[in-house]
């Protein structure tokens, strides 16, 4: 995935642009580009590859002036990291240009088209197809904006795109699948892949739909379909705060969003009860309910499936969205799919809602971004109000949809007071996880683990999930290898690498300890170094982690000394917690 910025308004457009993909880093941060409609006309570009603030020390994007550009920060799918794959991509005539994020899966057909026409090409991308269709159409006479919505109808997968023409005081955009938002500012326009990109000139926003075509100009921001039809779109007030994007007295937002995680479990149990209450309804009368997600949402299901079973007495189906295809056969109008994506844009989930709608079934979501196409395209959808979150990894929004799913499932079993009122009590004990003393704590195990090669993760029920969600955060941030297992699992194979001083964390909780605890005497045995999550020490402990017992809601605070661990272990590395190396904040692209 990629970040996207446009402006169009009265002041100069490179500070905005360049603040703005500086917001949107986390998006991609391989390369980055900006291009400007100058005062004379012709259109200013600069891009190459690294990230942003290197790029600007290099290319100076201050320098570059005018009051209508766009930019881009890149994660690469289509070519490689050159600078000439980097957006902004330009016609051959040099007077249209176009940034993109997402796939154009026809861009062969497109170019062999090109190439008969007699159009060359600078590097590998699909993108920079884009910009040549557009020009391709405007010989024929057409103006820029038919031209530039007559090449988007041709483009087939997804795309959020942006286009200039030489001169012309326009931004046009689409998007089918990629996100793509509008600020509305006072005598400016904003257009931008996430709100933070602009969040800081203007909260009042109005959400893109898939196959919109998007003119913003001087005169203000214009919704057509791509036949050229005027079309109607609300406007919203969002209630985002700037600091919540800011880092304000952090390093990282890694360690600005676990710290936050006192207040966002609590905001996240403060459900709108209405809608709470019609979700468990619809649970408790669909003929079958799965849950779908990726990555740290699919940790955060298996949780609840667990938690489901075990207080509310129902099996909820789990799958990996995209995996989801394959039981397209089980589903019926009567079947319930509940999505839980922090940024509802995750591509494989948005396909397995497009799967569960074809087949007549309900839609309900679990999600932080609203507008996203996930809100958009679900019957009901549960808020995280996490805020914003710009690390890469989830770590906020990994507790908010524990908390959401455990509420969920205690209002199912009609015990909602009882969820809300075990969730509050929560806030102790998370600030207390987060405090300064636990961190420094933390840092001293981070100390002996930052040159390991390996650390396994074991725990049992509502705790193997956990160990999964903590292998992940160590892996992605540290780039150690990390892998995590049912603590009856470890000695079906992975056993054979444990060496005298392989780390070990071993998570466990009143109903499983004695299981979990021969588990970490085997691993102990030969030579493993045992780190104990859980309530109260054991001897086969070498490094201690005391986490309260808190029965069901275990998985919310079990993790977070392990999140704290990652961030360490990063640092201590040399790793760059917010955008860690290969990785983006949603995965918008097959
Ligand atoms: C990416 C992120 C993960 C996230 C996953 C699912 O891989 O790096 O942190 O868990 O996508 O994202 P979603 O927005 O659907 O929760």
């Amino acid at each position: 995935m990629c970040g996207i910025i446009g402006y169009v308004g009265a002041k100069e457009a490179a500070p905005i642009i360049l603040n703005g993909l500086k917001r949107l880093e986390y998006r991609g941060y391989d390369s980055a580009g900006i291009a400007i409609v100058q005062p004379s006309g012709s259109t200013d570009v600069r891009k190459d590859i690294g990230r942003v603030a290197a790029i600007d020390a290099k290319l100076d994007f201050l320098g570059m002036k005018g009051t209508i550009g766009i930019g881009h920060t890149r994660w690469a799918t289509h070519g490689g990291v050159t600078q000439n794959n980097a957006h902004p991509h330009i016609s051959n005539n040099g007077k249209i240009v176009v940034i993109h994020n997402g796939i154009v899966e026809n861009y062969q057909d497109i170019k062999r088209r090109l190439l008969d026409e007699g159009f060359t090409f600078y590097g590998e991308t699909d993108t920079e197809t884009i910009p040549n269709l557009i020009e391709l159409e405007m010989r024929g006479g057409k103006d820029f904006e038919t031209a530039a919505r007559d090449a988007i109808k041709q483009l087939d997968g997804y795309y959020a795109v942006l286009a200039m023409f030489d001169g012309e005081r326009k931004i046009v955009a689409s998007r089918d699948g990629s996100p793509l938002v509008a600020g509305v500012g006072a005598g400016e326009n904003f257009i931008g892949s996430d709100i933070p990109a602009f969040l800081e000139h203007t909260k009042t926003v109005m959400y893109i739909h898939d196959k919109d075509f998007v003119v913003i100009d001087d005169a203000g921001i214009r919704f057509k379909d791509l036949d050229g039809r005027a079309i109607e779109r609300p406007v919203h007030s969002i209630d985002w705060s700037l600091e919540q994007a800011q880092k304000g007295d952090f390093d990282h937002f890694m360690m600005k969003e676990i710290s936050e995680q006192v207040d966002t479990v609590q905001k996240a149990a403060n459900q709108d009860k209405e809608t709470l209450f019609a979700v468990a309804d619809a649970v408790k009368k669909a003929k079958g309910v799965f849950l779908v997600a990726c990555g740290s949402s699919y940790h955060a299901c298996l949780s609840a499936s667990y938690i489901f079973s075990k207080i509310a007495n129902m099996h909820v189906n789990l799958v990996l969205a995209s995996e989801f295809s394959n039981y397209e056969h089980f589903l019926t109008p009567d079947t319930l799919v509940i999505a839980v994506s922090q940024s509802g844009e995750t591509i494989d989930v948005l396909d397995a809602v497009r799967t569960a709608r074809r087949k007549g079934s309900k839609v309900m979501s679990i999600v932080n971004v609203m507008g996203s196409s996930l809100h958009r395209n679900s019957d009901l959808s549960l808020m995280l109000n996490a805020g914003p979150e710009i690390c890469v990894l989830s770590t906020k929004t990994y507790t908010a949809q524990l908390a959401v799913l455990s509420l969920l499932a205690y209002t199912v079993a009609g015990r909602y007071d009882e969820g809300r009122e075990s969730l509050q009590y929560l806030w102790n004990v998370i600030y207390n996880l987060t405090a300064a003393n636990t961190r420094d704590y933390i840092k001293q195990l981070a100390d002996k683990l930052k040159d390991k090669e390996h650390v396994f993760l074991i725990g049992r029920g509502l705790q193997y999930p956990t160990a999964l969600e903590a292998a992940l955060k160590i892996k992605e941030v540290s780039y150690i290898h990390a892998e995590g297992f049912s603590g009856g699992e470890l000695k079906h194979g992975t056993i054979a690498l444990i060496e005298p001083g392989t780390p070990a964390i071993v998570f466990s909780s009143a109903d499983n300890e004695k299981e979990i605890i021969s588990n970490a005497m085997e691993i102990k045995a030969r030579g493993g170094y045992i780190i104990g999550v859980n309530a109260h020490s054991n001897e086969v402990f070498d490094f201690f982690i005391k986490t309260p017992e808190v029965g069901l809601l275990n998985p919310i605070v079990q993790i977070i000394p392990v999140q704290i661990l990652a961030y360490q272990l990063a640092v201590l590395r040399g790793c760059d917690p917010d955008m860690p190396r290969n990785l983006a904040k949603s995965v918008t692209v097959k």
